[in-house]
């Protein structure tokens, strides 16, 4: 139908007839002329209807709506030296029309423009409803073909590496990564129900049982959760499994894979190896385990410096084993003021929202002078002034934070309120500078953390890590060493989002059935749902241990947007729905009879 895309002329094609197809991007009438810009997946080019080609021909051009479908004919000629423009690749050149056929008109009000002449702020849920006029416009367009050549470099790369990519089962049994499960009701076993997989993360293991060695799949996974933005119902994961190889050539083999994505998606060379930040220290200098290492203000633990100067709210969080941390905002005197940091302000209330009930501050006036309001300045002798100004680095105008209390707690705050400040005081680099992307690998997570309303040891990554061998020593120690131990699990994170984590994982059945048991699971329990897995890992599994990628995560970054929903093709929204299909939907009393199924579900009054 096309002898060439619009985008992909040049002043080589002077003088060449050309035929093209495309959306009219928009028309424009210059007393006599008709300009059309017309696009299509290779960009625009300026089409030129001149009178003289016919009353027809020009009626037509000017009755043309933005949008409508065309194939046209012309002859390539290059334009006048003023009308040039160097920012468009077709710039240098127009196309003379000698015959325009309309391949499909606009019949409905177009509920927003495509072109990017009007870029302007388009409503999400204008934009989710009419998801394929969304994925017109050049942004999202550039966003699906960069996701594109994402998952074919990382194919590409696996396969020179050996992998194989292998499809797992969608409909399956629960795979257990912390999220409900979207369930599927069997018709034709009544009464039982299949699980979408929350990941591959069984099956991969056993295609390693079924000597596969490496496998690899661009996975869709499936995770009924609290959606933020950068969560989806269903997303995919870039998903990788080998044998025989430890956490460091893991982890080396998954940092050549990522450099080579940020090469070839962007031209950029990243530093190899990444950072490796242990999870204990990642905790106590930034309270999380995906800290943002693109800028500073570090927490610091302050527990043993005011342990003991009489203020009640600090010696009772660190003798009920909490701890007392801080961080310094530099120059923070001046540009924060009481009211943001006391109740009712919005700095307060980010530590509220962690689950701190105040936060204590300091300002650090002229000359190192410190200041407070309330107890703690008199609590203070010079010694311990002058000891928490070196240990936080403060000086004359910073602004110091304190939160005490449940270690957890105090973490959680101040991590929000650091993230908070530093996006207010623009301590963020942007991503156009090639040196912000600060990778890091979180390392020696612990296996296990203490759920407290259910009062139970629960899996940090998932019950199929394997555990430290240092940490717990022979089987005969494994009931009392477990629980301590840390995993072998890693985390990637990139600018404090996290991209991929995975692990060693248990090969020994019994070692695997004392990790289900500590989770709290019966031993009926554990061969219900894992038995399959139990009875594989008894007959020849090989040591093994993988990583999966969040792909959407990692498009959203090389994308430089903000939201996940912006690098999937048909997204949902906060409420897990599909704008444009209205999914999810009724079903009919006869499907949920066949499905064996009734609904409990009743309108609200
Ligand atoms: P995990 O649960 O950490 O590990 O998931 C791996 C990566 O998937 C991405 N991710 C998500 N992306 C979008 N929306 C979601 N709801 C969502 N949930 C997770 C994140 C995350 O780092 N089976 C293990 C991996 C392994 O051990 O090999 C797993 O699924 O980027």
């Amino acid at each position: 139908m096309r002898s060439n895309g619009c985008g992909n002329l040049r002043a080589e094609n002077i003088g060449s007839n050309v035929t093209l197809c495309g959306w009219v991007d928009r028309c424009r009438d210059h007393g006599g002329v008709i300009f059309i810009d017309l696009r299509d997946s290779t960009g625009t080019v300026q089409v030129t209807v001149d009178p003289d080609q016919g009353e027809q021909l020009f009626s037509l051009a000017e009755s043309l709506r933005n949008e409508t479908v065309l194939q046209l004919t012309g002859k390539v000629r290059s334009r006048p030296i003023e009308a040039i423009n160097e920012k468009l690749n077709t710039g240098k050149i127009e196309v003379v029309t000698d015959g325009i056929k309309v391949l499909n008109e606009i019949k409905e009000n177009l509920p927003f423009s495509v072109s990017v002449h009007d870029e302007e702020q388009i409503k999400e849920e204008l934009r989710l409803r009419h998801r394929y006029l969304d994925l017109r416009r050049e942004r999202m367009n550039q966003n699906l073909r960069l996701r594109h050549l994402t998952t074919k470099t990382a194919r590409n790369f696996l396969e020179n590496e050996g992998f194989i990519e292998i499809e797992t089962p969608i409909l399956t049994k629960s795979t257990p990564e912390g999220a409900r499960d979207y369930l599927v009701p069997s018709r034709v076993c009544g009464g039982e129900w299949f699980a979408l997989p929350q990941s591959p993360q069984l099956f991969k293991q056993l295609l390693m049982v079924g000597g596969i060695e490496k496998y690899f799949q661009i996975a869709r996974c499936f995770r009924d959760e609290d959606l933020r933005s950068d969560r989806q119902p269903e997303f995919t994961q870039l998903d990788i499994e080998t044998s025989f190889m430890q956490q460091e050539e893991i982890l080396s083999l998954n940092e050549r894979l990522i450099a080579k994505i940020w090469k070839i998606t962007k031209g950029i060379e990243l530093t190899l190896p990444f950072p490796r930040m242990k999870w204990d220290e990642a905790m106590d200098r930034y309270g999380t385990d995906r800290p943002d290492t693109r800028y500073g203000m570090e927490l610091v633990n302050i527990s043993e410096i005011v342990k003991n100067i009489g203020f009640k709210v600090f010696s009772n969080a660190v003798n009920s084993g909490g701890a007392v941390k801080c961080i310094t905002v530099k120059n923070g005197n001046n540009s924060i003021s009481n009211v943001r940091i006391k109740p009712g302000g919005d700095i307060f209330s980010e530590a509220q929202k962690a689950g701190a009930g105040g936060l204590a501050f300091i300002r650090v006036r002229d000359q190192g002078e410190i200041d407070t309001i309330g107890a703690i300045k008199d609590n203070l002798d010079k010694e311990q002034k002058s000891n928490l100004l070196k240990q936080t680095g403060a000086n004359a105008g910073d602004l110091i934070l304190f939160g005490a209390g449940k270690t957890e707690i105090v973490n959680k705050a101040l991590d929000r309120i650091r993230q908070f400040l530093a996006l207010e005081l623009k301590l963020i680099p942007s991503t156009k500078d090639n040196n912000s992307w600060k990778f890091l690998w979180v390392v020696d997570f612990p296996m296990f953390e203490f759920n407290e309303n259910e009062k139970r040891l629960e899996a940090l990554h998932h019950p199929f890590c394997a555990p430290n061998e240092k940490d717990i020593g022979s089987q005969n120690e494994w009931q009392e060493k477990l629980p301590k131990s840390r995993a072998q699990a890693y985390d990637l994170v990139l600018n404090g989002l996290e991209l991929g984590g995975g692990s060693i994982r248990i090969h020994n059945p019994s070692l695997q059935r004392k990790v289900l048991e500590s989770i709290g699971l019966s031993s009926e329990q554990t061969k219900e749902q894992f038995g399959f897995l139990l009875d594989a890992l008894g007959m020849g599994a090989p040591p093994h241990g993988g990583i999966a990628f969040g792909l959407d995560r990692i498009v959203m970054l090389l994308t430089g947007e903000e939201s996940i929903r912006d690098t999937i093709a048909f997204p949902k929204t906060q409420q897990a729905r599909c704008l444009m299909t209205q999914a999810p939907a009724s079903a009919t009393d006869n499907q949920l009879d066949e499905l064996h199924v009734a609904s409990t579900w009743q309108v609200a009054e």
